[in-house]
């Protein structure tokens, strides 16, 4: 996988991917990483990227010229000449799962980030293929939002997470949230492991995370429960 971020801050973008998981990615060449900083595309020598808005209104816009000549030096690299284009904004499509998972089929991926009071529709209509929210709030930028969706797509990328840190087994695999899980010391400030998960009875295990995992559901998150009760036909 290719990233390519259009970004007015680079280094949040660089310092923080680079750190952990996604940092090893790189490092192991599983995933590239390409930053274009917008204010390098800015029009006039006071590195101006953002203007009144027509109509009037508080807040600054982020114009077409520096977000469209940043995506154009990004275009210049052959493995973008087909690839989405990602806008993060919270006027779009709430991100989840499948949508990690949709885009972790893409060979590459630029992920534009806003400003200010947002971009110029006009650059957006041109240039953008998704537009995606992380949640119904509003951030001060598009670069937290980039980050999580190059985080939740990239360990869904093979090899990214070894075998101990394995995807399949998780929250949302099967439509449900994922079971409570111990490690050791088996007593801890009085709190005991479940005695199931020390019988090493496999086949109870499972049942008794099955359990969990659809108790936790329905508790903290009822309408996804819903949706797994439909999907499966059961009552
Ligand atoms: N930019 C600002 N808020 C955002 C959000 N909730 N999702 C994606 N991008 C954003």
């Amino acid at each position: 996988m290719h990233f390519t971020v259009l970004t007015l801050f680079p280094e949040l973008i660089r310092d923080t991917f680079m750190t952990g998981i996604t940092g090893r990615a790189v490092a192991n060449g599983l995933i590239t990483l390409d930053t274009v900083n917008i204010r390098d595309h800015a029009v006039n020598a006071y590195g101006s990227v953002d203007d009144y808005t027509y109509g009037g209104g508080a807040g600054m816009l982020m114009m077409c010229e520096p977000v469209y000549n940043a995506f154009a030096e990004a275009k210049k690299k052959p493995e973008n000449k087909d690839c989405r284009v990602v806008y993060l904004t919270p006027v779009g499509k709430t991100f989840d799962e499948d949508t990690a998972r949709d885009l972790s089929k893409e060979g590459s991926l630029i992920l534009l980030c806003g400003h200010y009071e947002g971009v110029d529709e006009r650059v957006l209509d041109e240039i953008v293929t998704d537009r995606i929210s992380i949640g119904d709030y509003v951030l001060t930028g598009g670069e937290l939002p980039a980050l999580i969706v190059m985080d939740a797509v990239s360990r869904l990328i093979p090899g990214v997470l070894g075998n101990d840190e394995s995807s399949e087994d998780e929250s949302f695999g099967n439509g449900l949230l994922e079971y409570p899980q111990y490690t050791r010391p088996p007593k801890w400030h009085d709190r005991e492991v479940p005695e199931i998960l020390l019988s090493g009875d496999h086949k109870k295990v499972d049942q008794y995370r099955m359990r969990e995992a659809r108790r936790k559901t329905k508790e903290l998150r009822p309408e996804l429960y819903g949706e797994y009760i439909k999907k499966r036909g059961i009552f």
